[in-house]
């Protein structure tokens, strides 16, 4: 379930061509279980309707502070109230002009006025063009609003609506539903920096063939972002996979066992939890042929001489600053039968002291999974779930597990 299940959001809409975006947000946030009561500028008005704005919303669209609709005559303070986050998107330049100026001449500057600050949070989506957005006048209306309250989760990078290509462009709904997602979500790692590998790593036997394995990667990405929501700092190695990096998580593509030991090794210094998601090969070719292998015509397959992989997990887990517990480690195990007495063993085997174990050919490349964590404890059952969900179930679990480790109370953590 995400955390923004069961939260009240008024989406404020400010005028600019990505108001075509907002009515995808509105129902990427209603899906995640959030209600969304749209206001809109009359700016706005001009780039996208309040039918269609309260089609996907399901509620009616305030536009006005005259809106006769409210029975008190007060949508500013009504609306305000029951809100858990406002949210601009898209923010123009202009309305970044009002709020520094703590304007009210529409409902939308006034309901940012008027909210309980100490509350309410003001999150800003702007939007606009890349020489606007460069403009003096527009980031020190920014820095105001922020100086203020405000929340700024930054713009994205790219072609714009006028024919240009720079900063300025609205982030997109899903990258503005991950921001909100972390904005929620308890910063129980807070100060932690976290190292993941995740995915298959890639053998080469020669320039076109290798061996791999059927890990999607899905699991580490999923930890991944869950760990940046929960306030630690990310860096990914991630092996051969078609996914997208969660936003603020630093990532490293990596190919080989060997490429992905190189930079866990330069990594794993500054970091204070390593969690091994990857599967990675146990064995790769003893040399790889500089050009493609040819069939001899006479059906002679060539022998492969296999050498093993050095095991990054337990090298990791070896270390000075792991055994000291400073780096707290944390394994997976990926297997086809018996798993609590196989990641039993696994653990005392690879000197960790939590390990996460799942069947590897249920979950290979699935949305979802199931969960078995060993520890010094014993074992704990993790549901069948969506991966995104075992990611922050897994995170709340650490997080308790390096509380107790480090003597603080996690629960004591603010979001
Ligand atoms: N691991 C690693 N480096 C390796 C092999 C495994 O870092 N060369 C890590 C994995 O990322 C995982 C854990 O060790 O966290 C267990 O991996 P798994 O493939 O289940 O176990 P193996 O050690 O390979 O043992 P086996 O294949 O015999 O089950």
């Amino acid at each position: 379930m995400s955390v923004l299940n069961g939260k009240h959001i008024v989406l404020g809409l400010s005028g600019g061509v990505a108001c075509y975006k907002a009515a995808e947000l509105t129902r990427l946030l209603t899906k995640a279980g959030a209600s969304v009561q749209v206001v809109m500028s009359e700016a706005a008005e001009h780039f996208i309707t309040p039918t269609t704005m309260q089609a996907v919303s399901g509620r009616a669209v305030y536009t006005s502070q005259w809106d006769g609709r409210e029975s008190n005559a007060m949508p500013h303070i009504n609306l305000s109230r029951e809100a858990d986050a406002m949210l601009i998107a898209p923010c123009s330049a202009d309305f970044l002009a009002q709020l520094a100026q703590g304007r009210c001449t529409e409902l939308l500057g006034l309901l940012c006025v008027a909210r309980p600050m100490d509350k309410v949070a003001l999150l800003l989506a702007p939007a606009m063009n890349r020489e606007m957005w460069a403009h003096p006048a527009t980031q020190r209306n920014l820095a105001q609003a922020v100086a203020d309250g405000a929340v700024s989760l930054g713009v994205g990078c790219g072609s714009q609506a006028c024919g240009e290509t720079g900063d300025g462009r609205m982030l997109e709904p899903e990258e503005i539903v991950q921001e909100l997602e972390v904005f929620f979500t308890p910063k129980l790692l807070a100060g932690e920096r976290v190292l993941i590998t995740a995915g298959p790593t890639y053998e080469a036997i020669d320039p076109v063939r290798g061996i791999t394995n059927r890990s999607s990667g899905k699991m580490g990405f999923a930890v991944a972002r869950a760990a940046r929501e929960a306030g630690a700092e990310v860096t990914l190695v991630a092996g051969p996979v078609a996914l997208a990096t969660p936003r603020g998580v630093t990532r490293i593509d990596v190919q080989s066992a060997q490429n992905m030991l190189e930079i866990v090794d330069q990594q794993a210094p500054e970091a204070t939890v390593f969690i091994a998601t990857a599967a990675v090969a146990d064995w790769r070719p003893a040399a790889v042929a500089l050009h493609k292998i040819k069939k001899d015509g006479g059906g002679a397959a060539p022998q492969l001489g296999l050498v093993e992989n050095p095991d990054i997990l337990a090298r990791v887990a070896a270390s000075a600053r792991a055994r000291s517990g400073v780096l707290y480690c944390v394994g997976f195990a990926a297997e086809s039968e018996n798993l609590l007495e196989h990641a039993r063993a696994k653990r005392e085997r690879k000197g960790v002291p939590l390990l996460v174990g799942n069947i590897g050919p249920a979950t290979f490349g699935q949305d979802d999974n199931a969960l078995l964590l060993v520890d010094s404890a014993g074992s704990h059952e993790l549901a069948h779930a969506s991966k995104r969900e075992l990611g922050r179930q897994l995170v709340v679990e650490l997080a308790h597990r390096l509380a107790a480790a480090r003597g603080r109370n996690p629960e004591g953590v603010n979001p």
